[in-house]
């Protein structure tokens, strides 16, 4: 989707569609003031009248304004202007988006406010790229047309085309996440990230089963046995130019369907279990961005892939499984596999003496009851690391919050016969003893584990975004690398 900055009246912009951002309180950017100049006072008749009231994603179609070229205005809310910041941009830029995209349109010209800052621009366009495309990949009848050409008012034009970088990585992690697990599967999600390595210019390794067997990955390997799919471990290395040499170790869980293994999911469980690889999803997405945007830090991205499911093979409970750090866990739930798949990915990581690592994972159904579908679950083993990155979090308009890592809570995770158990004793803070369980795999490194089981799928969508693959997180972990570790 070709995107381009403009610097024009808008009086004279020819395309399908115009969104006009206006503040609060009636207070009018340059774009909304030529509108309102050229309809003789119409917009500010519009404000008096309470028509509009600029309200945050208060959207208002306007057809046929007189005395300017485009025949479709949108107005969209950009709330007041002394709370204005990126997030707000995202959300207006998207919700005036997805309201347009619900028609097919070739060109669309966003004129929100032409004096916003790089980083407001970059999230700008990012909502708007991001707010056109749905998950309707199967569709012939689409729900949501991308835009076929898109117009952005501002002088900061490289910042548009960071923030369409942006855009395609977030959009590249909802896709993977969207399509079904009979077309994202191991072999085939390594097969992306190889392509998009090449594409985007980062280093892949990838390793097969034979070679996972060769690096001891017994616990990564339990899982993926019930599978007639091969399970496949991806190694991204992004090179910048920090002459320091600090490593940031991205790690992700790549579940391509959780069946739940011989511990079955009930149906209404399992239905939206293609969405367990959005961890691994995500930090390819991050991988892309800040590959493109060529970002200073070293950045390493470790993604282990299997499908859970259920044959002759499949790990049994009471199986004993040995990781590739030498701890043994004994299996008392195979629907607790994600922490299986990424005891061994968090190991590989280390091998890379990373300075701080992060790993994602839709991983406990528990993180869900705990904070609702639209807060991510931060664990971690280093406060400050945990506090810059809910901070980093809440700048990119991101939703995440801590739970406690009590050492009591390990205590759950004693097993008689092994090293450890893979779950807790019942079902009561089940999102902290899998947080637990990671943690004994990460040895001394600074490391903070998100579980992204709520936000990473949506069964509904928002005025902003269409349901399913939410790309949660990826913004967050490009701003993480960019401020560097
Ligand atoms: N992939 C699921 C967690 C999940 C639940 C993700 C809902 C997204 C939405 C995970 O593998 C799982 O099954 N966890 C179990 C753990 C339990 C067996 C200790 C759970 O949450 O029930
Ligand atoms: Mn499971
Ligand atoms: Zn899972």
């Amino acid at each position: 989707m070709p995107i381009q900055a403009i610097q024009q009246d808008i009086t004279g912009i020819d395309a399908d569609a115009l969104v006009v951002g206006i503040y609060e309180g009636g207070i009018l950017p340059q774009a909304a003031q030529q509108l309102d100049q050229a309809t003789a006072g119409g917009l500010n008749a519009l404000l008096e009248a309470a028509e509009i009231s600029g309200k945050a994603g208060e959207t208002s179609v306007w057809l046929s304004p007189p005395g300017i070229v485009t025949r479709h205005v949108l107005l969209v809310g950009m709330g007041s202007q002394e709370a204005f910041a990126p997030p707000v941009a995202f959300r207006a830029a998207a919700v005036a988006a997805k309201q347009l995209a619900s028609k097919p349109r070739n060109r669309v010209a966003f004129c929100l406010d032409a004096d916003w800052s790089p980083d407001a621009v970059e999230s700008g366009v990012c909502g708007a790229l991001v707010g056109c495309q749905g998950q309707d990949l199967y569709r012939v009848e689409k729900n949501l047309h991308p835009f076929a050409d898109v117009q952005w008012l501002t002088t900061e034009s490289s910042a548009v085309e960071q923030g369409e970088v942006v855009a395609g990585s977030v959009n590249l992690t909802r896709r993977l996440v969207n399509e079904p697990a009979d077309v994202i599967y191991p072999e085939t999600f390594a097969e992306t990230a190889v392509q998009e390595a090449s594409d985007s210019g980062f280093d892949i390794e990838v390793w097969d089963e034979n070679r996972l067997a060769e690096e001891r990955c017994g616990s990564l390997l339990g899982v993926a046995r019930g599978s007639d799919r091969p399970a496949r471990l991806l190694i991204m290395r992004h090179r910048g130019n920090d002459s320091k040499h600090p490593e940031l170790a991205l790690v992700g869980k790549g579940v391509t369907f959780d069946s739940g293994g011989l511990s079955l999911k009930p149906s209404d469980g399992m239905k939206a279990m293609k969405c367990d690889m959005a961890g691994g999803a995500t930090v390819l997405g991050a991988m892309r961005a800040i590959a493109r945007l060529k970002v200073p830090q070293h950045v390493i991205g470790v993604v282990g892939l299997v499908e859970n499911m259920v044959s002759g093979n499949s790990y049994r409970l009471g199986d004993v499984l040995k990781a590739r750090n030498g701890k043994t866990i004994e299996v008392l739930n195979t629907d607790a596999e994600g922490r299986l798949v990424l005891a061994d990915a968090l190991d590989v990581a280390r091998d890379y003496q990373p300075a701080k690592m992060i790993n994602l994972a839709t991983l406990t159904g528990a993180c869900v009851v705990a904070l609702g579908l639209d807060v991510v679950g931060l664990m971690t083993n280093d406060q400050p690391w945990c506090d810059r990155i809910a901070e980093t979090a809440a700048r990119c308009g991101e939703r995440a919050w801590q739970l406690p890592m009590f050492p009591e809570y390990a205590k759950q995770l004693q097993s008689p016969i092994a090293d450890l158990k893979n779950i807790g004793e019942g079902r009561w803070g089940g999102a902290i003893t899998a947080g637990k369980f990671l943690e004994e795999f990460v040895g001394d490194t600074t490391w903070t584990h998100m579980d992204i089981a709520g936000p990473a799928f949506q069964d509904k969508a928002k005025p902003e975004i269409d349901a399913g693959g939410s790309g949660v997180m990826v913004r967050t972990l490009l701003e993480l690398a960019r401020s560097g570790c």
